[in-house]
């Protein structure tokens, strides 16, 4: 059975929220879902998982949750080759903060290029002007994701 890790951000429990959401959705395709709330470097460099899902907010001005920051600094540290790793992201903003919008997700997206991994398809940029529970936008993303990566496995 394939893994997938969800590696959560979050100051107020909303990535978390969608995180927990959307598991059964992977789960029902046929993975095996673990969603990590203390993301650490070795979760994406270490892990059998054939998969990584960041759901991730933006705090401060365009700033990393609190909980990210340990997997930021060890990636930004410890520069390893992501060459192997594939994934999705979902970044959570509010577009009245302006040019910081999304700024942590759009950051962590950035950094994982650089390091050589493979995003597929398009970042999910959910703002909460618009989408008042991140779910609702989040939910349809990943029905459409599975689809359109031919992730479903069963
Ligand atoms: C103090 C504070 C600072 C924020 N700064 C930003 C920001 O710079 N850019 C942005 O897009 N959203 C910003 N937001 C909005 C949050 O990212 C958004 O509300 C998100 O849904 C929160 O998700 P969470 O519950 O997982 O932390 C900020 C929110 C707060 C409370």
């Amino acid at each position: 059975m394939p893994k997938l890790n969800i590696l959560v951000g979050t100051m107020y429990g909303g990535a978390l929220d969608v995180a927990e959401q959307v598991k059964p959705l992977f789960e029902q395709v046929g993975y095996k879902v673990a969603i990590l709330e203390q993301p650490s470097l070795t979760d994406i460099t270490e892990s059998d998982a054939d998969l990584a899902l960041f759901c991730i907010s933006t705090t401060g001005s365009g700033d990393f949750p609190g909980n990210f920051v340990p997997f930021v600094r060890t990636l930004r540290d410890q520069s390893p080759s992501l060459a192997s790793l594939r994934y999705g992201l979902i970044a959570l903003g509010d577009s009245s903060y302006g040019e910081t919008f999304c700024g942590a997700g759009r950051s962590l997206d950035a950094l994982l290029e650089d390091h050589g991994a493979t995003r597929l398809g398009e970042r999910l940029e959910v703002d909460a002007m618009e989408t008042f529970m991140a779910d609702d936008a989040a939910i349809p993303w990943v029905e459409e994701w599975i689809v359109a990566q031919q992730l479903k496995v069963i």
